[in-house]
């Protein structure tokens, strides 16, 4: 091996032990899965992100049409998504995450792919650049499936669960620098914190939150933050549903930290433009919010705005792409049933016209 394979060798290692430990497994179930017998395949499947929509995506991306070759999945996480496409047909993948242990997964799980698949790390925002580096000029189909993996929820040391005690961290990636979900906590004002709550996780009782966590800081752990909104959210709000009481303030961390809206919006027309005449994006969104922002920014991606003669005010707009689907797909009641995470997800698809 050499300096390079080694270090990818070591990152696996790391994180295939950190999801061992989040799913509580010995060293008997670790060894099964290190002899590769049928009956490690449980924990397989548990270690892996299950890809969401994965036929839906399939078929959007018209994976299985011989024209379409090039495929950029921003989001590849354990690269689930990627290695369904590339199997379905797609001849050449880019992969990006800005996690450096989704890398690591993808590597390792797109392992048969090996010299169709570029595996890069960076975001998503920055596709263009990245798929310059690779001589492509223009792709057929972009992959986007927003929000978090598996990997992440149930790793239980970067803080993006309240199901384990944990710094606050929530950085896709974690070696990036940028602000915490801790500085965020412990730094802002009461009046911030409760518009973040509010704004990014609709939370109700974003000013009662955000006034207790002033008062009780410093605060440093999930558990510390998970404790404390479920403490002071009114009861009949807390009886009202069945998720955990901090889950939206932590859904509205997690979106600060890594600026996600912003991210989305700013990526869609740099994806757009990226398409060959023909080509398909694909975006799959998790809350409302993100949904939002796809909707519109789809909407006004198709849109032709021509001024009629004498209103040069009328701002002029050359639609570049037709929807797909009007309404987004959804996930099959069998697919929540086999995986609940899947139960918010949505699908949206646009096309770029020959002219644009
Ligand atoms: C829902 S997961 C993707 C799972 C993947 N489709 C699969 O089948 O395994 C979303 C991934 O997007 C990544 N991500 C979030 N924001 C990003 C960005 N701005 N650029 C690149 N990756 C990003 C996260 O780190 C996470 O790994």
């Amino acid at each position: 091996m050499n300096c390079a394979e080694w270090i990818t060798y070591i990152l696996a290692c790391r994180t295939r032990k950190r999801s061992q430990r989040a799913f509580g497994l010995n060293s008997d179930t670790r060894m099964r899965y290190a002899d590769g017998q049928a009956r490690n395949h449980d924990y397989g499947r548990m270690n892996q992100h299950i890809p969401i929509l994965e036929r839906e995506v399939i078929e959007a991306l018209r994976a299985d049409d011989p024209a379409v070759k090039r495929l950029i999945d921003g989001t590849v996480g354990g690269g689930g998504h990627t290695l369904a496409l590339l199997r379905a047909g797609i001849e050449e993948a880019l992969g990006i995450d800005l996690d450096r242990s989704a890398i690591v997964q993808a590597t390792d799980r797109l392992s048969e792919y090996v010299d169709r698949a570029r595996l890069v790390h960076g975001s998503y925002m920055a596709m263009a650049e990245a798929a310059n580096a690779l001589g492509w000029e223009a792709v057929d189909a972009i992959l986007l499936d927003l929000g978090t993996s598996s990997l992440q929820m149930d790793d239980p040391e970067r803080g993006f669960s309240f199901r384990f005690d944990a710094p606050l961290d929530m950085r896709f990636d974690e070696h990036g620098g940028g602000a915490t979900a801790h500085d965020l906590v412990n730094g802002l004002s009461a009046a911030k914190l409760a518009d973040l709550f509010y704004r990014y996780g609709e939370e109700r009782s974003a000013g009662r939150i955000a006034g207790a966590i002033v008062e009780q800081r410093p605060i440093h752990t999930t558990r510390q933050l998970a404790e404390l909104v479920a403490r002071v959210k009114p009861k009949p709000a807390r009886r009202s549903t069945k998720r955990h009481p901090a889950t939206k303030v932590f859904q509205a961390l997690r979106i600060a930290v890594n600026r996600e809206l912003e991210s989305v919006e700013n990526a869609l027309p740099i994806a757009v433009n990226l398409l060959r005449p023909g080509g398909r994006l694909a975006v799959i969104t998790f809350h409302s919010l993100e949904d939002r922002i796809v909707k519109q920014a789809f909407r006004k991606l198709s849109t032709t705005v021509t001024a009629p003669p004498g209103m040069a005010s009328i701002e002029e707009m050359v639609a570049q792409v037709q929807r797909v689907n009007r309404k987004p797909i959804v996930p099959s009641l069998e697919e929540v049933r086999a995986n609940p995470r899947s139960r918010s997800a949505k699908l949206r698809v646009v096309e770029k016209l020959e002219r644009a």
